[in-house]
């Protein structure tokens, strides 16, 4: 899988693609990122990609056609590439759409600044995404939530045992774990997980996610 991700601040993703499992995944070759920082599209002096926003108001609005030049470049190679905006307003992320996400040969995700973008950018877009409803200072941090989502799902990435019990997958949190010791300042792990009784201990789990999700997250069920 390919993910472009258009932003204006190509190093805030040292650290996310530098590390642990997303670092593994592209030295595997399970996806590949490229980071396009469209202000070396902007045809403007001091490579000015915003300008403030017509009708007055704070803030400063990214411009259009940087983001259509780049836009147009990956495109030129690879029409079929699905453009994701990273927006408050769009439709609120989920696991279900980092499941439908990863089947996806290539998608480009575009980070918005500032106060937003210009309206019309909307119409270079296949979807809309946002992470949660609350606003954040730009879309570099969306776009690795959602890459981070999506990569861990590719074939190879994690251990496919990993996968099946998570939480979200069928409507379920995830079953409670421990791991040793075995008592700790007197919480003890639950005996049946000690019990070597694999149907019996199946069938817990099952049980404590139901129980979990109906305290936690009734709504899912
Ligand atoms: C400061 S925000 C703009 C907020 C916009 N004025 C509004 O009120 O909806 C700048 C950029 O950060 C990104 N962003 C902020 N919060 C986000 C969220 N919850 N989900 C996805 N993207 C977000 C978007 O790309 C947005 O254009």
């Amino acid at each position: 899988m390919r993910i472009d991700i258009l932003t204006l601040f190509p190093n805030m993703f040292e650290g996310f693609l530098n590390e642990s499992i997303i670092k593994r995944a592209i030295a595997k070759e399970s996806v590949i990122i490229k980071l396009v920082d469209f202000r070396k599209y902007s045809k403007l002096s001091n490579n000015q990609v915003d300008d403030t926003p017509y009708g007055g108001g704070g803030g400063m609005v990214l411009r259009i056609e940087p983001i259509y030049d780049a836009l147009m470049d990956i495109k030129k190679e690879d029409p079929d590439a699905k453009v994701i905006l990273m927006t408050p307003d769009g439709i609120p992320y989920k696991q279900e759409i980092a499941v439908k996400l990863k089947d996806l040969k290539h998608i480009v995700l575009i980070c918005g600044h500032y106060e937003g973008f210009d309206e019309r950018i909307r119409s270079l877009c296949d979807m809309e995404i946002s992470i949660g409803d609350y606003v954040l200072t730009g879309g570099e941090l969306p776009a690795m939530v959602i890459s981070d989502s999506i990569i861990r799902l590719l074939d190879g990435v994690i251990t496919d045992t990993s996968l099946v019990n998570e939480s979200f997958n069928d409507k379920l949190l995830d079953y409670p774990t421990y791991t040793k010791p075995q008592e700790f300042m007197g919480m003890k792990v639950p005996d049946i997980l000690l019990s070597g009784d694999h149907a019996k201990v199946d069938a817990w789990r099952e049980e404590m996610r139901k129980k979990k999700t109906k305290e936690r997250r009734p709504d899912l069920m």
